[in-house]
């Protein structure tokens, strides 16, 4: 199991960079493959920074990333193989431009087999520098499934977003991811409290244990420590994952959004931001294919239009 030695998340009431709060670090996970979400973190980036923000663009989808080409920048030699393989060890050396001025890219490989492993120590300092890049808007792009790695960077975003599509698989792998970052958060918050065994349990809920829901858990300490209890529930409610619908056909593909929204709130009492959702639409695939960004091929298409709103929901305008 992963250490949790390295408090890589923290709560909000202990950041202590306060300097740095001007920065926003948005994550975009979903638990399943081929959602979109690389096509959605490419496109708020590319609508961030031709807004004028300066953006940078992490793909921390290690060993498998394309958002490269997503953005039209050609694979070079440099990319995050540099940090992670240790050839140096400032994150930023491994910034590269894009075709927009305000956009820069720090970009995977998959040239370097065990790249998707890295270490705990490894992940705590690309965290640490990622806190510290230079970017009023800092998107990262993470890979399919609930790793250690996926979970972390998604605990550290200020907002974190999920795509889904409005497919079975895509909801049941959503609601895991979700479960499954909840759940580390609370390791993190109450490592080392006499509630760890708890939280472990239900992680990996067993009938014989009693704790197979956050509302056991949360019951179960108040029987200990009602004022540790109330701490926990602050922590499920500090935690407002977003979600975004994508491949949506229908008005009824739409409303699946707020499906699981209200699932999520009902089994593990926590409120999902359902922000918005974005049509399927052959001009994504299109622009895909010519390397280049939806904005820039196609900017009136159906996709442009529903990521451009959600990128306003975003920024409030
Ligand atoms: N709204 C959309 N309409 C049509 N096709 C889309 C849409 N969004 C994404 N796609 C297509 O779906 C495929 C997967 O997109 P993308 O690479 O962004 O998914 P992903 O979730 O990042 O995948 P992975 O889990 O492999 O990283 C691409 O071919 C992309 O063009
Ligand atoms: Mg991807």
């Amino acid at each position: 199991m992963d250490m949790l030695a390295e408090p890589f998340y923290k709560s909000p009431e202990s950041h202590n960079h306060p300097q740095e709060n001007h920065k926003k670090i948005w994550a975009v996970a979903g638990g399943k493959g081929g959602t979109g979400k690389s096509i959605i973190a490419s496109s708020i980036a590319v609508q961030l920074a031709t807004r004028g923000k300066k953006v940078v663009l992490i793909d921390a989808d290690l060993g498998s990333g394309n958002i490269h080409t997503y953005l039209g920048v050609s694979p070079g030699v440099i990319n995050l193989a540099n940090f992670l393989k240790n050839r140096t060890s400032c994150l930023s050396d491994t910034l590269v431009s894009t075709q927009y001025e305000n956009l820069y890219l720090i970009s995977d490989t998959n040239e370097v087999l065990g790249l998707a492993n890295i270490s705990s120590r490894m992940k705590g300092e690309m965290i640490r520098q990622i806190h510290s890049l230079d970017f009023e808007y800092i998107i990262i792009d993470l890979g399919a499934g609930t790793s250690y790695t996926n979970l972390d960077f998604f605990l550290i975003s200020d907002h974190g977003l999920l795509v889904g599509i409005p497919d079975p698989a895509s909801l049941e792998n959503i609601y895991r991811f979700i479960r499954s970052c909840l759940n580390r958060k609370l390791m993190y918050r109450f490592h080392g409290s006499p509630y760890q065994s708890l939280i472990e349990k239900s992680a990996y809920p067993k009938e014989s244990d009693g704790v197979n829901s956050i509302y056991d858990l949360v019951e179960k300490v108040y029987q200990l420590n009602p004022s540790a209890a109330e701490k926990m529930v602050d922590e499920i409610l500090q935690f407002k994952p977003r979600l975004i619908m994508n491949q949506v056909r229908s008005q009824s593909d739409i409303q699946v959004g707020e499906s699981v929204r209200d699932v999520t709130k009902k089994y593990l009492g926590l409120n999902l931001n359902y922000i918005g959702y974005v049509t399927y639409d052959d001009h994504v695939k299109l622009s895909a294919k010519k390397c280049a960004p939806i904005f820039q091929k196609y900017p009136n298409s159906g996709a442009a239009v529903c990521i451009r709103n959600i990128v306003n929901k975003f920024l409030g305008v």
